[in-house]
């Protein structure tokens, strides 16, 4: 799926791939760098992660573990309100592991700074975040993210991992959508 698939759907192109692939690049070379000589354990967080976790991940040159959580916030519609629950858990003991998590998105900073405390409390060696897009909004709540590819403004975006009501994952781009999109 791509822009000419979008109709009039698609407002306008927030990144294109090549802006986002150019910044893994870059995240994962510092990554490389700050965790060279340690093993590197890749929280991945379902679903929006996906894209961001596949192509940064093969921008590194170290042999990294992947592993994946599934969390929902409670509250309604399209923002969040820091109430977590874990719909799939991790399948590896964090006891003594260098964990980054790895996600799309931080917005309120809610559900990072949950996932953060919890990952905390199962003697990891240590735990960072690397987020591919960071709003504005993301201040309510003081959660250092280590590595950020993207500042971006106060809009709802998809693409590239992100969705609308499940759809819109598979553009290789971050965009965003008409207004008569969510009219309908
Ligand atoms: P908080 O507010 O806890 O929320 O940082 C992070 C989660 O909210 C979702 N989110 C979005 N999803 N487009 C999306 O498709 C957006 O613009 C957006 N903003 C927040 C996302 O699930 C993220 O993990
Ligand atoms: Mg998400």
């Amino acid at each position: 799926m791509d822009v000419d698939d979008m109709g009039q759907d698609l407002e306008r192109v927030l990144l294109d791939r090549e802006q986002i692939d150019a910044r893994l690049a870059e995240m994962a070379a510092q990554i490389d760098a700050d965790y060279a000589g340690r093993d590197l354990l890749l929280v991945g967080v379902l679903k929006g992660a996906v894209m961001v976790m596949a192509d940064l991940s093969r921008h590194l040159h170290s042999a990294v573990e992947m592993d994946w959580m599934a969390v929902s916030s409670y509250g309604a519609g399209t923002s969040s309100s820091g109430v977590v629950r874990i719909l799939k858990d991790l399948d590896t003991d964090l006891t003594g592991r260098h964990v980054l998590i790895v996600e799309d998105i931080i917005d309120s900073g809610l559900t990072l700074s949950w996932l953060l405390s919890n990952l905390r409390t199962r003697g990891a060696a240590s735990v960072e975040i690397a987020a591919l897009l960071r709003k504005p909004e993301a201040a309510k709540v003081d959660v250092s993210v280590r590595y950020v590819g993207f500042d971006i403004p106060s809009e709802f975006v998809v693409g590239y991992g992100l969705d609308y009501a499940e759809k819109y994952r598979n553009l290789p781009f971050v965009g965003t959508l008409a207004p008569h999109v969510y009219a309908d």
